[in-house]
């Protein structure tokens, strides 16, 4: 335990600001795809505009969170169970991994398609790899198969936050707000 620790640290403002933000947008992500409707349809394509921008957002916030953390430590764990607390540092990388992963495939996966990444409103379009017809159903299947995945391993980690407000009721969430 680092000499700076104590009960009271919390996370430092722009790792909380990152964090609830990519929450929102990662949600937002979720519910465009959910809610798109039918194929030609012009909801689809609003839904699908703002899928795409939430979650190129998510991995933009990705990549300023991950240089802000390793510019800032977290604070201390309040973990005390050596099983839990290895199960909340996977749980974490596994996350961070996500934001990452996630909307790449999102990317890649379009691009092969034969699409570029299309912004819209802004008219900002960019591809990272050309057209692929072997690689474009194994890259959306990993889109949908995480995608689908991260429903649980988001829905534990949320559990496990209100879990240690309730029940536990220790500082766990409170230093995150
Ligand atoms: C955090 C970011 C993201 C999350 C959580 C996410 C999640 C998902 C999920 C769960 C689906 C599958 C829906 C189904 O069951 O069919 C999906 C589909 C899709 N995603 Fe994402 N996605 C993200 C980012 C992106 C990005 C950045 C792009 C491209 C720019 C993208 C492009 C697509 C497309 C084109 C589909 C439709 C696949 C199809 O049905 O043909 N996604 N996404
Ligand atoms: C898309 C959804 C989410 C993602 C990607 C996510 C990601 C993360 C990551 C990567 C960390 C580790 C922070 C670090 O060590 O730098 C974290 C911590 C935390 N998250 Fe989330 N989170 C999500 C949703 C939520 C929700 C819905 C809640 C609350 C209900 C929540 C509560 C917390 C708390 C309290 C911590 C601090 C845990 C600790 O100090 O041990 N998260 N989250």
């Amino acid at each position: 335990m680092s000499v700076h620790s104590s009960s009271s640290e919390r996370y430092s403002k722009p790792a909380i600001f990152f964090h609830w933000l990519i929450v929102v947008l990662v949600a937002l992500a979720y519910l465009a795809i959910e809610i798109r409707g039918p194929k030609g349809s012009d909801s689809r394509a609003f839904w699908s505009d703002i899928h795409f921008w939430a979650g190129t957002l998510v991995l933009g916030l990705a990549l300023c969170r991950l240089l802000w953390r390793l510019w800032q430590a977290p604070p201390a764990e309040i973990e005390s169970n050596p099983l839990l607390a290895f199960l909340a540092r996977l749980a974490h990388l596994a996350l961070y991994v996500f934001i990452f992963v996630q909307p790449l495939l999102g990317m890649l996966m379009s691009n092969a398609a034969g699409y570029p990444v299309d912004l819209a409103w802004l008219n900002i379009e960019f591809s990272l790899i050309g057209p692929d017809a072997i690689a474009a159903p194994m890259l959306k299947s990993a889109h949908v198969w995480l995608g689908n995945a991260f429903y649980w391993i988001i829905g534990l980690h949320a559990l496990a936050a209100l879990v240690h407000h309730f029940v536990l009721k220790d500082r766990t969430l409170k230093r995150m707000l």
